[in-house]
Order: C-alpha cells, then sequence, then structure tokens
C-alpha cells in the first residue's frame, strides 16, 4: 500500500502522481470522490494526472482518450486498453 498525502491536502478537483511503480494518479475530483489509477497513459505513456476531470472521467489533453476514474475503462479512444484500478492492483489504494 501506498500512502499518498491527508485528504486535506488534495483539494477537490486536484489530482497528485504517485512515484510507485508503477506510477499512481489520484484524483480528488470536484464532487468529492477519490479514485486511484495508473498514471500511464494506455495509448503513448503520458501521464494522466496532467488530464481534465470532467465527472468521474479524466481526459488526456493531447489525443483526448478518456478514462472512467472509477472502472478504467475507455470512454474515448484513441487509447484501446484499459488502466488498471485498485481491484487489479489493490496495493495502489489511496491511503
Ligand atoms: S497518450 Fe494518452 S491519448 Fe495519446
Amino acid at each position: 500500500m501506498h500512502k499518498a498525502c491527508p485528504l486535506s491536502e488534495l483539494a477537490p478537483g486536484e489530482a497528485l502522481r504517485l512515484d510507485s511503480a508503477p506510477p499512481i494518479a489520484v484524483f480528488h475530483t470536484e464532487d468529492g470522490k477519490l479514485s486511484a489509477i495508473d498514471d500511464t497513459c494506455t495509448h503513448q505513456d503520458a501521464s494522466l494526472v496532467d488530464g481534465y476531470v470532467e465527472d468521474c472521467r479524466v481526459e488526456w489533453p493531447l489525443h483526448a482518450s478518456r478514462f472512467n476514474l472509477q472502472t478504467g475503462k475507455i470512454d474515448a479512444p484513441p487509447a484501446k486498453l484499459p488502466v488498471r484500478t485498485p481491484k487489479e492492483a489493490p496495493t495502489f489504494l489511496p491511503a
């Protein structure tokens, strides 16, 4: 398990990257939900923590792949593979 930070240090609408192996992106959405997914986009290895978050999805600005923050599934291409979530990688639950 990796500890991220106290929740008070991650404001709604912000995200942080944990330099673990693999890197993990932790999102605190505007509606107060926490999500953790693999930080690496499955399209071309970009960091998803720098993407745009809307509702429960993150969109990578360069190529516009979009992933569901709860399931890791693809919501918009060009990515063809989902990203992992804590269900697939239980050791990366946020603290
Ligand atoms: S690197 Fe993520 S959509 Fe291309």
